[in-house]
């Protein structure tokens, strides 16, 4: 492989289009994102035909904008998990540009770009994941727990049974009359209010590595039904701490039972200033270092597709194993290992 081979990413699995461009595994020559809130935003969610549609109008040109007339060596997409129209539309784009420019198809889990995102910075030249290490993914679609010694080497420890810990806050917010995103406004009205207000329960469903966050949802929602005058500020702040408690407490658990001394964590969730304070604190306390993806990369975007992309030439140059192009777009894709 040569070395500052240019891969471009694009990503179109929920409610972002986005294509980047990057050089030699780490500079990131571009990162166009169109967020398509406004176009959901008054139905409280992602309305899956409207994601769709606005992927179609947009990404030919995010993908111009991101490539510009820059020379390209790959072409990488998520294709899955996700939704299969979105899903579609990327295959569709990424692949006629592959064949335009003569160039390799390369097919990425978007859950590993959450977590690959967590292993970028900017201003440093060295690699910030050490392994191993237990990775929490959290966003709208998607919480899941995952013991990682290397690069694609991941087994799955648990997932949400019902609500991803995104989907809880959006749909609380909803129920607050807050706007969508939920995550961000709830975080802002709790900032005025009282952590410990509300004894709302912490599903932590001993035994099992898995996470449940609907009955947090359903008790906010009956404490609304049972009370005439509510403060928003103190359900925001108790709700936001029985959250962020639950998957603090089962990220340290896997981390000591796995005898981990670094915890990952990605996705859009992750740029929850709670989670990120408690998770740093406790996990100190504990000898665990945590890598939190930096704000900016937390929520989807095509440089975490770029950058799944470029380890895994590297594995397979590497090890000698053919590098698996995983191009059919899958919406319940699992991770899975590379070897
Ligand atoms: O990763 P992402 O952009 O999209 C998916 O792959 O789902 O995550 C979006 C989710 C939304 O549910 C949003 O409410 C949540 O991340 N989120 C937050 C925060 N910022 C975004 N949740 C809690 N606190 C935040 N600060
Ligand atoms: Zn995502």
């Amino acid at each position: 492989m040569k070395k500052e081979i240019s891969i471009l990413g694009i990503e179109s699995t929920c409610d972002e289009t986005s294509a980047a461009l990057l050089k030699g595994g780490r500079e990131l020559v571009s990162n166009v994102i169109y967020s398509q809130i406004e176009e959901h935003k008054k139905y409280h969610g992602v309305v899956p035909e409207l994601a769709s549609r606005a992927h179609a109008a947009k990404i030919a040109t995010v993908i111009a904008e991101a490539l510009g007339d820059r020379p390209l060596d790959y072409v990488a997409f998520a294709s899955g998990p996700g939704l299969p129209g979105g899903l579609m539309v990327g295959r569709v784009a990424a692949q006629t540009l592959a064949e335009f420019k003569q160039v390799p198809l390369i097919g990425v889990n978007h859950l590993e770009g959450h977590l690959f995102a967590c292993n970028f910075e900017e201003t440093q030249a060295q690699e910030r994941l050490q392994f191993p290490l237990v990775a929490l993914i959290v966003s709208g679609g998607h919480t899941e727990l995952w013991y990682v010694k290397g690069y694609g080497d991941y087994k799955v420890l648990g997932r949400t049974r019902d609500d991803a810990a995104g989907e809880a806050f959006d749909k609380v917010a909803k129920l607050l009359g807050l706007p969508y995103p939920g995550g961000p406004q709830v975080s802002k009205q709790a900032l005025n209010g009282r952590r410990d207000a509300i004894a709302f329960p912490r599903p932590l469903l001993p035994g099992t590595w898995e996470f449940s966050f609907s009955g947090i949802k359903t008790a906010v929602s009956y404490y609304l039904r049972d009370h005439q005058h509510i403060n928003i500020a103190d359900v925001c702040a108790s709700f936001e701490m029985a959250m962020v408690d639950t998957l603090v407490t089962k990220t340290l658990l896997a981390a000591k039972k796995y005898k981990v001394k670094h915890i990952a964590v990605g996705g859009g969730v992750a740029a929850n200033t709670l989670l990120r304070q408690l998770m740093n604190e406790r996990g100190a306390s504990q000898g665990v270092e945590v890598h939190f993806v930096e704000r900016k990369l937390s929520s989807d975007n095509a440089a975490m597709i770029a950058l799944v992309a470029y380890k895994k030439l590297q594995y397979a140059e590497q090890t000698g194993k053919p590098l698996k192009a995983n191009i059919n777009i899958d919406p319940n894709m699992k991770v899975r290992r590379w070897g």
